[in-house]
């Protein structure tokens, strides 16, 4: 058994990384008794990092995360990065990135550009995880060629996402 814990910083409510992390929740308790523990940043109330920083909602996140053994980061493409409400949760990460060690990491990135183009926010997303310890980014699916909300489904990222999540045993 796994414990998984998807973040999804899209702001957009069934938007196309909303779409893929449901789908992602779905293929890991298919074939395993995982348990998945799911947060949409949009819905939760943390501030940016700061040099005096109190408590927030973000350090359950950070709890959770340290308590994972898979974690899955959903980012649509903003001007070829990731999105502000993801950028701050790794940024908040900061006086916790040093016992997150021993997970494996899946990316999922949603654009209206193509695979090739989108690239360098998955580069960014790395930046995070190579600072950490013992720990793998397993897979990254691109949600590529999707604007309107919904566009993923006609796309070979929606199966995907739901095959990756169910090989985790
Ligand atoms: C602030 C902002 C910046 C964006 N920057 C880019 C970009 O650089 N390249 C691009 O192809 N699309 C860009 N987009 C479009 C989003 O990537 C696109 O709408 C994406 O499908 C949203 O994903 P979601 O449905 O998962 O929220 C941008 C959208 C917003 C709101």
């Amino acid at each position: 058994m796994k414990k998984i814990v998807i973040v999804n910083s899209s702001p957009r409510k069934n938007g196309n990384c909303d779409i893929l992390c449901s789908e992602f929740g779905r293929g890991a308790v298919m074939n395993a008794d995982n348990e998945v523990v799911r947060f949409n940043l949009n819905d939760v109330d943390f501030d940016f990092y700061r040099e005096d920083q109190t408590e927030d909602e973000f350090d359950n996140i950070a709890h959770q995360m340290m308590d994972a053994n898979v974690i899955v980061l959903a980012t649509p493409v903003y001007f070829y990065s990731m999105s502000g409400q993801m950028k701050t949760l790794i940024d908040r990460m900061m006086p916790y990135f040093s016992q997150i060690s021993n997970k494996d990491f899946y990316f999922i990135l949603t654009a209206p550009i193509n695979k090739k183009e989108m690239e360098p926010t998955a580069e960014s997303l790395t930046g995070f995880t190579d600072c950490l310890n013992d720990c793998n980014v397993v897979h990254i699916t691109y949600g590529a060629n999707v604007s309107q909300k919904g566009d993923i489904i006609n796309k070979p990222a929606y199966k995907e996402v739901f095959d990756i999540a169910s090989r985790i045993l």
